[in-house]
């Protein structure tokens, strides 16, 4: 009898301490707000839940050098707040060793909308994503193993997993998942275009008139609300002699997806400069010179793009005025998205 009653009293006490724990395990849900007038977003959210501290992980993941194999990189010195997540400045983005990337790295922002990621899509799920800036040779050049070892040898990061996971496993999935919570939450939606959607101002003559020629020369591809429509076209670009980049059919290997490449959101366009897939464009005037004149009508370009599209100096000024009200500084700005005392904090030793 005492045995009995002595195995059923460890029973209720191994039963009631795991209640405990998992009990103890309670992140704090993050709330995904689908700006007023926008589709559903196509990220699988049911797949990996949004929590505070998820969110906070990858916040500290993104902004830390650790990614890195010479800890040198992080996500961040490519993809910087102030330009909207881009490179400040550059065509192209530097890697660890002096080395370059192939492309211009493009802005971050309203990224749950997007189905397929990179200028030529190869990339179909945001979770992915980040494995390939961290092994590509010419980006961090690390491995995903060794990351696990450093992130290991490091406390904070064994809590932030916990209370992100509800214990210290760290792992390549709990990694992507993390970044994918930061990076899901760069909503961009509070520029003067949106608020003048939203009927809480209005655009002034310049901005309007701009307006108009957008919605009759640019919108079939740059569509509202993105300023994309995600589709892949070729809008008259040549190859460049150096990088030899055919952007779409280096995934499809079909030819008619010769240069090719996915409609940029102009959201923040006019913080992003340089432009185009590999940074050709160095202002929005250059841009507008490939439209009107520069650009090569080849067997592929698209459609819309036969007889290139004619624009007016005058043109040009107002659509310039429509195309600053895309900037969304509060987004920019956003204190949520910056580095957090985390990655500033002296404590915060990496053990690389
Ligand atoms: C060395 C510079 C560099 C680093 C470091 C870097 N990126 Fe990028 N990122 C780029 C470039 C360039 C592209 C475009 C690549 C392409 O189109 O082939 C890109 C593309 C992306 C995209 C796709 C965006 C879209 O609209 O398709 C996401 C998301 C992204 N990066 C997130 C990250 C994250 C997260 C990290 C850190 C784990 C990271 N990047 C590290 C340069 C970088
Ligand atoms: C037929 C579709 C199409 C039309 C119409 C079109 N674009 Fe584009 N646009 C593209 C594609 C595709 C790219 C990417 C080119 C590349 O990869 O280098 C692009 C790139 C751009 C960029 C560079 C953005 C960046 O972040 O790199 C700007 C700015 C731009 N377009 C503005 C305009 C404006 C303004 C109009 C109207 C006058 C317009 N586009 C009409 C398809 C189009």
């Amino acid at each position: 009898m005492k045995i009995f009653s002595t195995i059923l009293i460890i029973t209720v006490l191994i039963f009631l301490s795991v209640a405990w724990t998992n009990n103890l395990f309670k992140p704090t849900p993050l709330k995904f707000v689908v700006p007023k007038n926008w589709p559903q977003p196509v990220y699988d959210f049911k797949n990996n839940p949004l929590t505070k501290e998820g969110f906070e992980l990858g916040r500290a993941l993104f902004y830390d050098e650790i990614l890195s194999k010479d800890s040198t990189i992080s996500c961040a010195s490519c993809h910087q707040q102030f330009v909207a997540f881009t490179t400040y400045g550059h065509n192209l983005s530097h890697g660890i060793n002096n080395s370059f990337t192939t492309r211009n790295a493009p802005a971050l922002q309203n990224l749950a909308w997007q189905n397929n990621f990179m200028w030529d899509g190869s990339i179909n799920h945001l979770d992915m994503q980040p494995i390939t800036p961290i092994t590509a040779t010419n980006e961090m050049g690390e491995t995903l193993q060794n990351i696990i070892i450093k992130l290991n040898r490091n406390k904070h990061y064994k809590q932030m997993f916990k209370a992100a996971f509800g214990n210290e496993i760290i792992n390549t999935q709990r990694i992507t998942k993390a970044i994918s919570q930061f990076v899901i939450m760069l909503v961009s939606s509070n520029s003067k275009y949106d608020k003048v959607m939203r009927g809480e101002t209005k655009f002034i003559l310049p901005e309007q008139l701009g307006y108009e020629i957008f919605k009759q020369k640019c919108v079939a591809c740059h569509k509202e609300p993105f300023f994309t429509d995600f589709s892949f076209r070729n809008n008259g670009i040549t190859a460049d002699s150096n990088l030899k980049d055919f952007g779409r059919m280096n995934v499809t290997n079909n030819k008619s997806d010769s240069l090719k490449f996915r409609v940029p959101s102009l959201r923040n366009v006019v913080v992003t400069a340089p432009y185009g897939h590999d940074g050709r464009f160095f202002s929005l005037m250059n841009v507008f010179e490939h439209y009107r004149k520069n650009m090569k009508v080849m067997q592929n370009t698209d459609s819309l793009l036969q007889h290139k599209i004619p624009l007016t100096n005058f043109e040009i000024g107002q659509l310039t005025a429509f195309l600053y009200t895309l900037t969304d500084s509060a987004f920019l700005n956003n204190t949520m998205f910056a580095p957090s005392s985390y990655n500033i904090a002296p404590n915060f030793t990496h053990n690389h």
